[in-house]
C-alpha cells in the first residue's frame, strides 16, 4: 500500500467523481486552529456551537477572505482556561446542517467518529448542531488516527509525506439498516470479496437473499465503479437500500489500515486468493468462484463482541467524571479510603 493510494480514498477525492452515487455530502476545509484544536487532549466546546446561538452571533460579519485566521479565537500557550471559538465555522457547519434538512452524519478525510457514538446524547452519530460534530470529532480515536497517522503501513511513508488539508465532512442523515451494509474487496481490478459490514450480528435476510445481494452488487461494481475508480486496488463499502438499489457509502485502501472484517488480510494481499490447498478434496475445484460472500450464519451468532463495545466506558466511569452522579463520586472515594486503609492495615501485620 503506497502513501497514493490512501490519498486517493480521501473523501473528497473520489467524492466529485461518484455524488450521483452516494449521499449528499459537503466538503468544509478545516482552519490549521481548529486541526490543532481537534488534536490537544482537552475537550472544551467552543463557545456557541450548541443548539442555541449566543445573542449577536446571527449578525457576525461574515469576512469570507480569509476568514480562517480571523476565526481563531483560541490559544492554548497563552491561556489555558479559554474556551475554544470558531465563529464562522460554527456558521458553515449550520449553514450546511440546514441544507441537509437538520440531520447530519460527519467524518473526516477517512474516517467517522463511530467508536465515539456513546458519548454523544443520542447514542448515535446523528449530529445537529456543531457541538454535536465537536465532541464526536475530539471523542475519537479513528478520527486521532486521521490527523496523526494517515499513512500506516503505507511502504513509502517515510520518503513521501505529502501537506494534508484537512476537510470536515457533513453527508446527508441516512438511516441505514445495519444488515443491508456490504463491504467490498478489489484486487486486480475485479471484485474478490464481499461480507457483511457488521460482522457481530446474523442477519437472516442476508442468508435468504444471498444471490440477489451478490448479483446487485456485482451489476453495481461493474457498472458504476469498476472502470470510474483510479485505483485497482481497494476497499469500497455499499448499503443495499433494496433489491436493485445499491448506495455507495465509501472508499477504503486496500491493506491493514482497513478492517477487512469477516477475511484476514493474509489471504487478500496473498498471490493467489481462496485457492484451495493441495492437501483438499482431491477433484475439488482449485479457485472458488469470485466474488467470494461470507456471512454470518445462525449457528455463529452469537460468537462475536460488538466490536465498538471496547470503546464504550462503563457508565460508572462516565458519571464519575462527569459528575453527573455526586454520591457515586462519594461512595468511590469512600470505597477508595477503606481500600487504602485496609492496605495500611495489612502492611502493619
Ligand atoms: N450518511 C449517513 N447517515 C447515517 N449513517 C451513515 C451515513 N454514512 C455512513 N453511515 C454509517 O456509519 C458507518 C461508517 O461510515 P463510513 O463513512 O464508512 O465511515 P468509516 O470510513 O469511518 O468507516 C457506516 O457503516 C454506516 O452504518
Ligand atoms: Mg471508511
Amino acid at each position: 500500500m503506497k502513501v497514493q493510494h490512501v490519498l486517493n480514498c480521501a473523501f473528497s477525492s473520489w467524492f466529485p467523481a461518484f455524488k450521483n452515487l452516494s449521499p449528499q455530502s459537503f466538503i468544509i476545509p478545516l482552519p490549521k486552529q481548529f486541526v490543532d484544536y481537534l488534536k490537544a487532549d482537552r475537550v472544551f466546546l467552543p463557545e456557541g456551537s450548541g443548539q442555541i446561538q449566543p445573542k449577536g452571533r446571527e449578525d457576525a460579519e461574515s469576512d469570507d477572505e480569509d476568514y480562517f485566521d480571523d476565526d481563531y479565537e483560541w490559544n492554548s500557550t497563552h491561556d489555558e482556561n479559554r474556551v475554544p471559538d470558531f465563529p464562522e465555522l460554527d456558521k458553515k457547519i449550520r449553514s450546511c446542517i440546514e441544507e441537509l434538512d437538520g440531520e447530519v452524519f460527519p467524518k473526516l478525510n477517512w474516517s467517522s467518529p463511530k467508536d465515539a457514538f456513546w458519548i454523544s446524547f443520542s447514542k448515535t452519530l446523528r449530529c445537529t448542531c456543531p457541538a454535536d460534530i465537536y465532541l464526536l470529532l475530539k471523542s475519537s480515536d479513528f478520527v486521532t488516527h486521521d490527523l496523526t497517522s494517515p499513512f500506516e503501513y503505507c511502504e513509502d511513508a517515510e520518503c513521501n509525506r505529502p501537506e494534508l488539508e484537512y476537510n470536515l465532512i457533513l453527508r446527508r442523515w441516512v438511516n441505514i439498516h445495519p444488515g443491508s451494509e456490504f463491504r467490498c474487496f478489489v484486487k486486480n481490478g475485479a471484485l474478490l470479496a464481499i461480507c457483511q459490514r457488521h460482522d457481530s450480528e446474523y442477519y437472516g435476510f442476508i442468508e435468504q437473499n444471498l444471490e440477489s445481494i451478490k448479483t446487485d452488487i456485482t451489476t453495481f461494481f461493474k457498472q458504476r465503479i469498476a472502470s470510474q475508480f483510479v485505483l485497482k486496488e481497494y476497499v469500497f463499502d455499499v448499503y443495499r437500500k433494496r433489491q436493485g438499489k445499491i448506495v455507495l457509502l465509501d472508499f477504503n485502501p486496500f491493506g491493514p489500515v482497513t478492517d477487512s472484517l469477516m477475511f484476514d488480510w493474509s489471504e487478500l494481499l496473498s498471490d493467489h486468493p481462496f485457492q484451495k490447498s493441495s492437501t483438499d478434496v482431491e477433484g475439488s475445484e482449485d479457485v472458488q468462484q469470485l466474488p467470494v460472500f461470507r456471512y454470518i450464519r445462525e449457528s455463529e451468532s452469537a460468537m462475536k463482541p460488538n466490536p465498538y463495545a471496547y470503546y464504550a466506558l462503563p457508565k460508572d466511569f462516565v458519571d464519575l467524571s462527569l459528575g453527573t452522579d455526586p454520591y457515586k463520586l462519594v461512595d468511590f472515594l469512600k470505597l477508595q479510603n477503606s481500600k487504602m486503609k485496609n492496605e495500611e492495615s495489612d502492611e502493619e501485620k
